[in-house]
């Protein structure tokens, strides 16, 4: 039996030369809040500047006269960062480990040297295509070593990425392509996960077909598995062949630190998902550093980050940070569970990984199979954890430390969002001992803070709404297309800070607990989807009049989907109906969308005012009926009993 602890501190013999000891964290934190200039000023200098920044902050965070500007007047390109910068000394260092979907596939190392030349090639076909500064290219990719190329060869030639995760549907992947205007459609013919095949490529042609998606001039097509698909003449073009002739040099473009890198779409608590916009420097500035102080990186490290590259931390934390550090970063095609549960741990043998980062969903999967998978591997490596993407229970985290970690390895888990660009909370393992379930801390520059209900603060010990005063560089700058929705949507609740959708917890000692979402967004596996997404998805179903959906505490998920319909008049339930709904919503956003639970609902239950009352909805979803509270302010109280009644009962 592993002794149960409260705190964890990092082991003896822990520290490297990167290692932020509690006395250089105190001391760095404070330099950072009294002094913020002089702080990110002396960081930026870890990038490689044409021009170095001399205004480095410029911040206001009142709707008023809103901006966030970092670094100004800097100048540089964020791929010459991430790889020509590295060549002098690394050109032979794997910048790359891929490990394919099929473990008995081969894997592959690109070193520094040859991703420079696969970024280039590409870069110089970009241009050819068309491809300037300031466009938008859509990427759509499987977990590939040419993902990384895609993202990095944008950035080159200054053009915007924005990534769409290769699990939404077409038509989730053309609201994206339509709300940016992408020029330039990036994919491959399929991907493999678990060696099952997905249409990639047939998904590109389908979106692009769908109504008002006219931006697009070209379509880039990996060859991945040599699935067959269809060629458009004079639209569709093969990656290798575009890039075969080109030389293996390109000019990098002359970035502001201010220019935008990319696009990001997420899920908020109303409307369809933003996209969320990151510039150069500050972004760059702020992945990489926290990659390496939260990382605690070390030059002989072998890092995984099991995200995709089609959310935010696959952006910063499998890309931009990694690479911008000369780390070797290993690129997952595959899942956890295939071809059994011991995926995770055999690998880490098999590469020698010294740093591994995953989600509280793959923890509590796996945990569910038992020791055994996990002892298959030796994981010797191993030396650091992490965790993102949600709240992590204290027994999946003490399963992630004793059983995975043999007890030996700190873990990092590491609070953030889209939005945010970078880790913002964390115990950074030589200076903060864990505890279970904790973000504990904050990063350099970042200054939580509690507020309650009517914009109070909350002192000491307590728990509210979690708001951030002040500005960090990774901070985004904008919804790509629509500025007032940007400052509405995070500067209006709580005017001047930035409010995070997220509810938290203070602790007596100071430590921060993140309690998960205060809005209408459900975190499903680390995934965000808005409960207006869901609902609007539900009601362009013919037979469908309203819906609402809710999330409610789900044992691997950390929440899952339940939704409520309320048919058309003469529409009658029927088992089948509820699968045909449900696969609906599957392919209207994608498999990450597809309800647990579909309750039939005669009426939903609403205000006098004609608001959906979620809260109660909420507490039917949880199997609660004992907690609905006051329900006499319903414009008819009698709908909730029918709802009730008829819940899913687990
Ligand atoms: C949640 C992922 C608790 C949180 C990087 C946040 C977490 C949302 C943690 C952002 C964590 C992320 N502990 N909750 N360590 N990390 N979250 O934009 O609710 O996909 O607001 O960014 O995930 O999700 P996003």
């Amino acid at each position: 039996m592993t002794e149960v602890l409260d705190r964890y501190p990092a082991p003896a013999g822990f520290a490297g030369p990167n290692t932020i000891t509690e006395a250089e964290y105190n001391r760095l934190y404070k330099e950072s809040i009294d002094d913020p200039d002089a702080f990110w000023g002396k960081v930026a200098k870890r990038l490689q500047w044409y021009k170095e920044p001399t205004k480095i902050r410029d911040v206001d965070l009142n709707p008023d006269n809103f901006k966030i500007k970092w670094y100004e007047d800097g100048e540089l390109n964020v791929s010459v960062n991430c790889v020509d910068r590295h060549l002098e000394k690394r050109a032979d260092k794997t910048a790359i480990i891929w490990e394919p979907d099929d473990p008995n596939a081969p894997a592959q190392r690109v070193t520094y040297g040859e991703l420079y030349t696969r970024v280039c090639k590409l870069a110089n076909a970009l241009r050819k295509l068309g491809v300037g500064k300031g466009d938008r290219v859509t990427v759509y990719l499987p977990m590939v070593v040419d993902a990384a190329v895609a993202l990095l060869a944008c950035a080159r030639i200054g053009a915007i990425h924005n990534v769409v995760f290769g699990g939404f549907s077409p038509t989730s992947l053309a609201d994206r392509v339509r709300d940016c205007d992408a020029k330039v459609v990036i994919t491959a013919d399929e991907g493999l996960r678990s060696g099952r095949r997905v249409a990639l490529k047939a998904n590109v042609d389908a979106a692009l077909q769908l109504p008002d998606v006219t931006s697009v001039e070209a379509v880039v097509v990996l060859r991945h598995t040599g699935g067959d698909i269809e060629m458009q003449a004079g639209r569709d073009h093969w990656w290798h062949e575009v890039t075969a002739n080109e030389p293996g040099e390109c000019e990098p473009e002359r970035m502001n630190a201010e220019d935008p890198l990319f696009i990001l779409y997420t899920s908020g608590s109303t409307g369809k998902p933003k996209g969320v916009l990151h510039t150069s420097g500050g972004y760059l500035t702020y992945a990489s550093y926290t990659h390496e102080c939260v990382f605690d990186l070390r030059e002989e490290d072998v890092y995984w980050c099991t995200a995709d590259i089609g959310w935010v931390t696959g952006h910063s934390y499998i890309v931009y940070g990694p690479l911008a550090n000369g780390a070797t970063t290993v690129i997952f095609e595959g899942v956890p569970s295939y071809p059994d549960s011991s995926r995770f741990w055999t690998t880490i043998d098999k590469h020698q990984v010294s740093i591994f980062y995953t989600a509280p969903t793959a923890i509590r999967a796996l945990m569910r199979d038992g020791e055994e998978p996990v002892k298959k591997a030796s994981r010797k490596s191993l030396r650091l954890l992490g965790t993102v993407g949600e709240p992590i229970n204290p027994e999946a985290w003490r399963w992630y430390y004793d059983v995975v970690g043999d007890g030996r390895c700190p873990i990092v888990d590491t609070w953030w969002q889209t939005e945010t660009g970078g880790c913002l909370m964390v115990p950074l393992p030589g200076a903060t001992a864990a505890k279970p379930g904790a973000a504990m801390k904050p990063f350099f520059g970042v200054e939580p803070a509690l507020v309650d209900a009517n914009g109070e603060f909350i002192q000491g010990a307590g728990e509210g709404n979690l708001v951030l005063l002040g500005s960090w560089p990774g901070q985004m700058r904008t919804v790509y297309g629509d500025h007032q929705r940007f400052i509405d949507t995070y500067f209006k609740a709580y005017p001047g800070m930035y409010f995070t959708g997220d509810g938290c917890r203070r602790d007596a000692d100071g430590d921060y607990w993140i309690t998960g979402r205060v809005d209408d967004v459900i975190n499903v596996s680390g995934h965000r989807i808005g409960t207006a997404e869901l609902e609007s998805a539900l009601v362009l179903h013919a037979k469908v009049a309203e819906a609402a959906a809710v999330g409610f505490n789900h044992d691997v998920k950390g929440q899952g989907i339940y939704v409520y319909v309320t048919l058309k008049a003469g529409e009658v339930p029927s088992e089948e109906l509820r699968k045909e709904l449900v696969a609906h919503v599957r392919q209207n956003i994608g498999p990450i969308a597809t309800p647990d639970y579909l309750q039939w609902a005669p009426a939903l239950p609403k205000t006098r005012s004609g608001k959906i009352m979620r809260r109660i909805l909420r507490k039917i979803a949880e199997n609660a009926p004992e907690q609905l509270g006051d329900i006499s302010t319903l414009a008819d109280p009698s709908v909730v009993e029918s709802l009730v009644q008829e819940r899913f009962i687990r």
